[in-house]
């Protein structure tokens, strides 16, 4: 497909995660899928910045995306007359998103972005600063339709020697559902392979405490007809051993320089195992998932989040509230265990440290 309106998506029975509906933004509700399709809409930078706590939205670029909508959002309801109330307003609305999600960086990214913009026009008056800021959250989000495409496109390089189909484990959402629409990142690389007829089948991980895997993932492939099944979280080691992966592609929330990498809770354990059987593990991301100020993963920060997604399933407790519970939302898979990193511009190989500094040296 060419570069036209990414936005229609090469396929309309494709998902469109967030629709941005000037003045109002509609993100596809993540809690009720795939049970109930309805779209949840946000009229003001508060209703975003609790949709993506709620997780009515979810996934690093998508958080992303949304983020920069709400910024416009807030610069579009600005109901006062000067210059100083609008950066105070503004400021206001941003540490309220920037408080939301502390692990994805895609959110400070875009945050940041949008900053620049105002302070790249402080000298513009507000109806055109406003107007920058809307046409801003746009090109993000455009932006991450062309990226998404190329990280799947880019991602057939890592299995270009490999004979046969390919039977692929991948954990949480990394799909339409996490990005803008359409492609998703490590599903970006599955699409593509299925395009030219190389998946034989992918293995869904359910992703507990929040299901990403088997309510998002598995519906995403479903509509598009890619074979797939769901396995609970515990069942990986199995299929492994029996010789039932070929590769693990994931998604990622935060890479830092040295290649460190966090994304959904269980993504380490599932690089451990993949490691012991010799199996490729994958982490398919923008280079916007990229954290150069971030050293290690170490410095990466976890969300905890609350307790009763674990104590209970779908709404419905599992065990009772005095039970202690913990609930990490994201885990750190070490730079070692990761086989290649998929971006937009290119595959990045070990060692990781070196070939990120030289791409982001590059960009300067
Ligand atoms: O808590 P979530 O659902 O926002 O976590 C999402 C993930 O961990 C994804 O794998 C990651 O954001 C990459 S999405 C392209």
């Amino acid at each position: 497909m060419g570069n036209g309106d990414l936005r229609k998506g090469p396929d309309d029975s494709k998902v469109r995660t967030i629709v941005w509906d000037n003045p109002v933004l509609k993100l596809i509700d993540q809690r009720k899928l795939p049970f109930e399709e309805t779209y949840y809409e946000c009229k003001n930078s508060g209703e975003v910045a609790g949709a993506i706590k709620k997780m009515v939205v979810r996934g690093a670029p998508a958080i992303g995306v949304a983020a920069a909508y709400g910024i416009a959002m807030a610069a579009l309801n600005f109901r006062g007359k000067t210059a100083v109330k609008f950066f105070a307003f503004i400021d206001e609305k941003i540490s309220e998103l920037s408080a939301t999600r502390p692990t994805a960086v895609n959110l400070f990214w875009s945050i940041n972005r949008m900053k620049k913009v105002i302070a790249d026009n402080k000298g513009l008056d507000l109806d055109s600063l406003i107007d920058r800021l809307v046409l801003e959250a746009e090109k993000i989000e455009e932006e991450d339709l062309q990226v998404n495409r190329l990280i799947g496109e880019n991602g057939l390089e890592v299995f270009e020697n490999r004979r046969g189909k390919i039977k692929i484990l991948t954990h949480c959402n990394a799909g339409a559902l996490a990005t803008s629409g359409y492609y998703g990142t490590a599903l970006a690389v599955i699409r593509s392979l299925n395009r030219i007829g190389k998946i034989s089948n992918v293995i869904v991980d359910e992703t507990r405490p929040f299901l990403q895997g088997a309510r998002l993932t598995a519906w995403e492939l479903h509509r598009e007809k890619i074979p797939y099944f769901v396995i609970s979280d515990n069942m990986a080691g199995y299929f492994m051993s029996e010789g039932e992966v070929d590769a693990v592609a994931v998604g990622a929330d935060r890479i830092a320089a040295n290649g460190d990498t966090a994304n959904k809770i269980g993504t380490l354990s599932l690089s451990i195992l993949a490691k012991n059987y010799g199996i490729p593990f994958y982490v398919c991301a923008p280079l916007s998932t990229i954290d150069i100020d971030t050293g290690c993963g170490r410095a990466i920060p976890v969300e905890q989040r609350d307790g009763r997604e674990v104590r209970e399933v779908l709404g419905k407790p599992v065990i009772p509230e005095y039970m202690p519970v913990m609930n990490p939302a994201f885990d750190v898979t070490p730079a070692v265990n990761i086989t290649a990193i998929i971006t937009e511009k290119e595959v990045i190989y070990p060692p990781f440290d070196k070939n990120i500094k030289k791409i982001f040296d590059n960009k300067k």
